[in-house]
């Protein structure tokens, strides 16, 4: 101001002790976090409270500023939960927003809170907290996901379906079968969330500004009050690094690639052409112009929030990829990549589960599927080793030859006769009928993990045992 005096009604109640005037509205627009950080509100309150409570445990505060900070702090939560407060963007972000309206509350003692902390160390564990609880959410709808794979395996465990290389039709294989590999990969999503939660299951309160505090600290006692294992073990690293977040999105991006690939196959599987599944209406709509159309609405949307997620992860590794130690401002925008790529997550897990659920099989026309194509080829070459003593080179040239002859004869190699395939090689006889229909070609392939409806069964009750 002209007269040198600061004008403390439009700077920052914070830190604007320093500045002559407030931001100009490019800077609060660029600097402000609070239209996206109110979502750390309960992970603020509660860090302010278990911080608040080892400063009085400690001697540094009185037990009465801890009581009225408390206080305080709990009225806060439910003026947020009840939509009762003003978030204020002159007050940058929800760490200020909070502490403002508590010194508003409780006068002086507010300001005690922000004793031994800095806002660095404060947004590190508010984050850490939002993100654990995201990835417990997480786990727990993998489990649900994978909980509705296992039904539909059981109830599908013979039912016979052309399984797939470079999407022509390969071998038959069963419809439970191909529900378990998605078991599989769900299954590795869900350790990988476990994995995650037991990397950042270290609480970052403490570390301060980057250097830790003179003051008498417990932050052990803190790390226990938030239900973290530990405390992280190095300041400067606590308030630097992001890569909690980035394993968060890296995991999204993975489950996301796995929902995006049954999203893809539900959608070549619900066309009139191929008719495997019918979606329920819940997970489809029909067309404005179009009366016949059903259309896989869902599982294309989870293909593309696929894409979200990715871009998210991109994002976030590339802000983070160019910055010295400690913390830089930058950091901030590491909220809005996880806040949208979890939405988009849990409602894609949620999606699928659902179209899982509620999709009908057709199995007449999978099994249909699955006996054309000459997809019990290899059975024939394989009966011609096991049965006529061939080399599998010399037996998968004469199932070559015969499968030439169906076609020009637009036959099945189940219907080409006897004689014809003696012609081309005559040790065949008619037991070779035996394996080239399409059950007896999956009830073969007992192998460990193999399609046989038996094996199928003993991977369901494994999964069963540890979902
Ligand atoms: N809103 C900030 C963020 O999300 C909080 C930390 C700010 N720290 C600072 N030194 N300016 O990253």
């Amino acid at each position: 101001m002209a007269d040198g005096t600061k004008d403390t009604k439009s700077s920052n109640q914070m830190w604007g002790g320093r500045f002559a005037s407030g931001p100009d509205a490019i800077m609060e627009e660029i600097n402000a976090s609070i239209g996206f950080d109110k979502k750390l509100f309960a992970q603020d309150i509660r860090g302010s409270i278990a911080h608040a409570t080892m400063l009085a445990h400690q001697g540094i505060i009185s037990a009465e500023d801890k009581d009225k900070i408390v206080h305080g702090l709990s009225t806060i939560l439910s003026e947020i939960e009840s939509g009762n407060f003003a978030f204020s963007r002159q007050l940058e972000d929800i760490h200020m927003n909070i502490e403002a309206r508590l010194a508003a509350l409780i006068g002086q003692a507010a300001g005690r809170l922000h004793t031994a902390r800095s806002r660095n160390d404060q947004v590190a564990l508010d984050f850490r907290l939002w993100v654990k609880e995201e990835l417990h959410k997480t786990e727990a709808m993998l489990t649900n996901l994978i909980a509705a794979f296992l039904d539909r395996a059981e109830e599908h465990a013979e039912s016979v379906m052309p399984g797939f290389t470079h999407l022509q039709t390969a071998q038959p294989v069963t419809f439970g079968h191909h529900c378990m590999a998605y078991v599989e990969m769900f299954g590795r999503d869900r350790s990988r969330v476990r994995h995650a939660i037991e990397h950042l299951d270290e609480s970052p309160i403490g570390a301060a500004a980057l250097a830790g505090t003179g003051y008498p600290i417990d932050r052990h006692m803190t790390a226990k009050a938030l239900g973290f294992r530990e405390p992280t073990r190095n300041s400067i690293d606590t308030v630097s690094d992001r890569d909690f977040a980035i394993e968060f999105l890296s995991i999204a991006a993975i489950c996301g690639m796995h929902l995006s690939r049954l999203a893809e196959e539900i959608v070549i599987w619900s066309t009139p052409q191929f008719g495997f599944v019918r979606l329920s209406d819940a997970f489809s709509t029909g067309s404005s112009i179009m009366p016949q159309k059903k259309n896989p609405d869902a599982a294309e949307l989870v293909r593309a929030k696929t894409g979200r997620i990715n871009g998210s992860l991109i994002a976030l590794l590339t802000i983070m990829k160019g910055l010295p130690l400690a913390y830089s401002k930058d950091m901030q925008e590491d909220k809005e990549q996880v806040f949208d790529a979890a939405e988009s997550l849990e409602l894609a897990i949620a999606a699928m589960t659902g179209m899982v659920r509620d999709m009908t099989v057709n199995t007449e026309r999978m099994k249909a599927a699955a006996g054309s194509g000459y997809s019990t080829a290899t059975d024939l070459a394989d009966w011609l080793v096991r049965e006529a003593g061939l080399p599998f080179r010399d037996a998968h040239h004469v199932t070559g030859r015969a499968v030439a002859l169906a076609e020009s004869k637009g036959c099945d190699l189940a219907e080409l006769p006897l004689a014809d395939l003696q012609a081309i090689n005559p040790a065949i006889t008619g037991k070779v009928y035996d394996v080239l229909t399409v059950e007896a070609s999956v009830a073969s392939r007992k192998s460990f993990g193999g399609t046989a409806p038996s094996e199928v069964r003993k991977q369901i009750a494994f999964w069963r045992a540890r979902n």
